[in-house]
């Protein structure tokens, strides 16, 4: 059974990790041994969902879904395990605390950051200073597609501090986000 470190608004600082091992030859190996170089390294991914997300499941379903976030952070530990990464889950309804998690994720050893700003997306430009200050790489992901919504969800504050976007896919956008964070960091290893 995978365990998700899930956390609302605060609780425990995880212990720092030591950096996996950079520059341990992987850009030498074929694809397949890679792949292996990935899994077995052990990133750490701090994922981030900010304000109205706690209520999925209950929130305009017909968009986002039947999940409750809990279950969506279950299905992101299990991808975690998959990927030999490790998860932490939060969420937030406050634009401050996010900032303050974004800000001390690299001290705290994650290597990378997943996350839904929410509507916070299109309005936060301290999530966007605060993502691009983190010292690490962030994916933004969405489970709706906000390009194809209200005028006012094409734009995105956050999307040009972060090295990629998913959106549209429902819960496999966190997933789908996770994976491709953890194939960037592999190639920057
Ligand atoms: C959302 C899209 C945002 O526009 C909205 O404010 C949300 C959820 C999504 O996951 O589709 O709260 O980030």
């Amino acid at each position: 059974m995978a365990r998700v470190n899930d956390q609302k608004r605060g609780g425990e600082a995880p212990s720092a990790a030591s950096a996996p091992p950079r520059g341990s030859g992987a850009s030498k190996l074929g694809t397949a041994a890679k792949r292996d170089v990935i899994k077995a390294t052990a990133w750490r991914v701090l994922v981030l969902s900010g304000p109205n997300l706690h209520r999925l499941g209950k929130r305009q379903p017909e968009i986002y879904g039947h999940q409750t976030l809990e279950q969506i952070h279950q299905l992101i530990a299990v991808e975690g395990e998959t990927l030999g990464t490790s998860v932490e889950c939060r969420q937030s309804n406050y634009e401050g605390e996010l900032v303050e998690w974004i800000g001390a994720a690299s001290e705290q050893g994650f290597h990378g950051i997943v996350i839904n700003p929410g509507a916070y997306t299109h309005t936060s430009y301290a999530l966007y200073d605060a993502l691009l200050a983190a010292g690490v790489p962030s994916v933004e992901v969405h489970l709706s597609n906000p390009e194809a919504r209200e005028p006012f969800r094409r734009h995105s504050c956050t999307a040009p501090a972060c090295v990629g976007k998913v959106a549209g896919f429902g819960d496999a956008s966190y997933l789908l986000g996770l994976r491709g964070l953890v194939q960037r960091l592999g190639r920057a290893a």
